[in-house]
């Protein structure tokens, strides 16, 4: 019997060792560009999904990706970078943490000629080279305009997103953009009007316990800037049997938040296709390790970052309430019914 095992363990290690095995690695080793993806978290499960279509997207186009993955920690992130830097990376593609913090390990990849992607989040300084994301001032209109049109007097509960991130000041500049208005002419009263540290769902939770500590347990809508934080929302609103009874919005299209939607405690989420967004991250990155003219892919849109305009590629992103979650989420194959409805 151990003879037998030993000859199997054999002829594995020679099937593994033998010249195709070989030639595989050594084409890996040697030709296929380091394309490098640091990401912030993955809290939220859409940071999930953007790596997984990377990688995929990666694999057809015979990139050798590699991944890491920070905890909300900027120092943490940057001591990536160097890492991928001295592993031979000729492409970076970073959401960064906090992006004035990830300046100086940039100025790194600035000096060695690495390209750098700024991906759903912007970076600073000028050694990004282009800004792929959603249109983030356009979502927050969105969560503003729902919000408002469903509760257009009442007391607000307002939350913004981490202050770390570039991303958040532009949701909330979205959505004041209909909310302010209507403080101004004073139908809505602001009760609370916080950001979330880390966008993190029992941050979100304690705002939303302490504004209903204040009120008596009387609000009448929430803003919350992603699915995550509108989580923590209404798990304080459940804990008052308020669930369902308070709008709440959200962002992503987690399949929790989806789950909600369809029950009715939170009023809608915003789909930004992550999966396009990989794919164009992947696009772009393949064309720079070959150093060939990526420009046209951006169709000449710019952004501005601190010190510069960055070519840029803007996504659209969509509402989805109770009546389109099945056109939006599932026909497109994000997410799955069963999931969904929980079946
Ligand atoms: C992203 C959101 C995400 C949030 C927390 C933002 O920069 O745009 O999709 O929910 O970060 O990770």
């Amino acid at each position: 019997m151990r003879k037998f095992l030993l000859g199997v363990v054999f002829a594995v290690f020679v099937f593994l060792s033998g010249p195709a095995g070989l030639e595989t690695t050594a084409a890996r080793a040697g030709e296929a560009p380091i394309v490098a993806l640091a990401l912030p978290t993955q809290q939220e499960e859409r940071w999930v999904r953007d790596m997984e279509a990377m990688m995929e997207a990666a694999e057809a186009v015979g990139i050798d990706l590699r991944v890491q993955i920070a905890r909300n920690d900027q120092m943490q992130q940057n001591a990536h970078i160097e890492g991928f830097l001295n592993d031979g990376a000729v492409v970076l593609i970073v959401a960064p943490h906090d992006a004035e913090a990830a300046a100086p390990a940039l100025k790194k990849a600035g000096e060695k000629g690495v390209k750098v992607i700024a991906y759903d989040r912007m970076l600073e300084g000028p050694d990004v080279d282009v800004y792929l994301s959603f249109d983030n001032v356009r979502i927050g209109e969105m969560q503003g305009e729902y919000i408002t049109s469903l509760v257009p007097k009442g007391s607000y509960v307002l939350m913004s997103g981490a202050p770390t991130d570039n991303n958040a000041a532009l949701f909330k500049e979205g959505a004041m953009r209909f909310i302010q208005p209507l403080i101004d002419r004073g139908d809505i009263r602001v009760i609370l009007d916080q950001a979330v540290i880390n966008w993190q769902p029992t941050n979100a939770r304690k705002i939303t316990e302490n504004a209903l500590e204040l009120e008596g347990g009387r609000i009448d809508a929430i803003l919350a800037p992603n699915d995550g934080t509108a989580s923590g929302a209404i798990a304080a609103l459940e804990a008052r049997g308020l669930a369902g009874k308070v709008p709440v919005t959200g962002m992503d299209a987690e399949l929790a938040a989806a789950q909600r939607v369809v029950r009715g405690t939170q009023s809608f989420t915003i789909f930004k296709d992550t999966r396009e967004l990989g794919k164009k991250a992947i696009e772009i990155a393949f064309l720079m390790t070959k150093g060939e003219d990526w420009t046209p892919l951006t169709g000449g849109a710019t952004m501005k970052n601190d010190v510069k305009d960055v070519p840029s590629v803007l996504l659209s992103a969509h509402i989805v309430d109770k009546e389109n979650v099945d056109a939006v989420l599932i026909e497109s194959g994000y997410l799955r019914s069963e999931d969904v409805y929980n079946k």
